[in-house]
């Protein structure tokens, strides 16, 4: 047990009626991820161990999608309110004993440095609870802050407001530090006296003032960052506050957005300098891309490290691929996972890449299929070619070495290899290995009947 820990408990059993979806609320994407990677991933990152997540609604599915991340999930089976809710997260956490954060599935625009603050300012105060609240021009459906000379006093939902406690503009963001067990204890004696018949996690203050503890509040400087989601007109309102910081941040660090209004980037997705982005390009998952490069419209990248000075030109689709380097891809190509571009390489329109490795130097520059292959240095891949790469049971390999020329209309039977310096005459179909510096054919050779429409016509007349 370590007394100074911090555990961190994410709400995310509500139903989201209003999001009027078969998918649970926080399972909606956000810039790319899940609404509820955030509070999840903040929790991380502040150290919080363990981070509860407190499932009900689709709470299988929820699971599902955040398998691998360091969680634990507490079951709430039926939506009791709040305070039921942090409730069902007590057996998760019996063991733990410190400063406990509570996070909302559907917040996600809180900064990671108010969180900070706010574990800061807790322990600076020295406080049984701090909560985060926001003062708003329009509270209206939030809970209010009641205070006295000594701090919060409490807290009031706007359904069991009286219209001097609905004046208060100081409102609930519904993030919180709380000690735990402390919490628990209190949570367990909690009643559902109110006008929602539920169990109010927000009652928890004011039984910690009774009983002679101080809480504290942190006024956040930007109210955005309180923003909950319930229904999709908030998911887009929130998505373009998070695209305008992140493209912010981007700008500042020296990239260029055509229109940044039109600039999808993932919030962990880095890009160098001078890298210019025009309108629709969307960049997502673990990408890094160099400086100097240039994405045209409509370039979707997902998992991909870009080296510099490449262009990715219109339409292209990249997913968990690797470019070298001064290469050109696109337009409209298609480079699917375990796409290795080594560098100085030009993929052209409609060519389509998955594990594959293409040496220094090496082109394909139009209308070809390169699956299952490993290619050598400057290797020139005519228009048309197909690595025959699948036989229907199994996914065999195709291995060109350095300097091969390949004719268009070639097609690769594999397994097969063709030796360094060889030339592939236009038209093959390969399915035996090649040795270096060969010329290989498979096409049947041309006959030629000269005349032959003009007697044919005579007959048929
Ligand atoms: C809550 C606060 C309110 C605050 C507001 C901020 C209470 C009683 N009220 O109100 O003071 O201003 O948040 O947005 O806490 N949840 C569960 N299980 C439940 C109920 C809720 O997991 O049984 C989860 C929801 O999925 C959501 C969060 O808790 O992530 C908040 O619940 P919600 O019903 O939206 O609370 P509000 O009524 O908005
Ligand atoms: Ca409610």
């Amino acid at each position: 047990m370590n007394i100074k820990g911090l555990a961190a408990v994410v709400l995310a059993a509500g139903k989201g009626t209003r999001m009027k979806s078969a998918l649970p609320k926080v399972l909606h994407r956000l810039n790319g991820q899940p609404m509820v990677h955030y509070p999840v991933q903040q929790a991380a990152v502040l150290g919080c161990r363990p981070t509860v997540l407190v499932i009900g609604h689709g709470g299988e599915e929820v699971k599902a999608h955040l398998q691998g991340r360091e969680l634990e999930f507490a079951l709430q089976e039926q939506q009791l309110g709040t305070g039921h809710a942090l409730l069902s997260a007590q057996p998760a956490l019996n063991q733990f004993s410190g400063d406990l954060l509570l996070l909302c599935g559907d917040v996600p625009l809180l900064r990671q440095k108010t969180l900070q603050s706010l574990l800061d300012y807790h322990r600076s105060e020295g406080v049984a609870a701090t909560v985060l609240t926001a003062r708003l021009a329009e509270p209206k459906g939030y809970g209010r802050i009641l205070r006295d000379a000594d701090g919060v006093l409490g807290i009031v939902e706007e359904k069991d407001a009286t219209e001097k406690q609905k004046a208060v503009r100081e409102i609930n963001t519904g993030i919180y530090i709380f000690s735990a067990p402390r919490i628990f204890e209190i949570l367990s004696s909690l009643g559902c006296d109110n006008a929602q018949g539920e169990y109010y996690l927000t009652d928890v203050l004011a039984v910690l003032r009774s009983q002679g503890h101080r809480v504290a509040a942190l006024v956040l400087d930007d109210p955005a960052e309180a923003m909950g989601i319930n229904s999709r007109v908030q998911l887009a309102e929130a998505a373009a506050i998070m695209r305008q910081r992140i493209n912010e941040r981007l700008m500042l660090d020296g990239v260029t957005l055509i229109d940044p209004a039109a600039t999808y980037v993932d919030e962990q997705v880095e890009i160098g300098a001078d890298t210019i982005i025009h309108p629709g390009v969307s960049l997502w998952g673990m990408t890094r891309i160099g400086q100097g490069c240039v994405i045209e419209p409509g370039v979707t990248v997902t998992d991909c490290q870009v080296g510099d000075q490449v262009r990715l030109k219109a339409g292209s689709v990249l997913e968990d691929s690797r470019i070298g380097s001064h290469s050109d891809v696109g337009p409209m190509a298609h480079l699917r996972p375990g796409t290795v571009l080594v560098g100085h390489n030009k993929i052209g329109n409609f060519v389509e890449t998955k594990k594959a490795t293409i040496g220094e130097g090496s082109k394909a520059s139009h209308l070809t299929y390169i699956g299952d292959a490993e290619l050598g240095a400057r290797v020139n891949i005519g228009c048309g070619t197909i690595t025959c790469n699948y036989d229907g049971v199994n996914k065999h390999k195709t291995i060109i070495e350095d300097e091969v020329f390949v004719g268009s209309d070639t097609q690769f039977v594999a397994p097969v290899r063709i030796g360094r310096n060889s030339l592939i005459g236009a038209g093959s179909t390969i399915t035996k290995d090649v040795p270096a510096n060969s010329l290989a054919l498979s096409r049947s050779p041309q006959k030629t009947i000269e005349n032959w429409v003009l007697r044919k016509r005579k007959k048929d007349s």
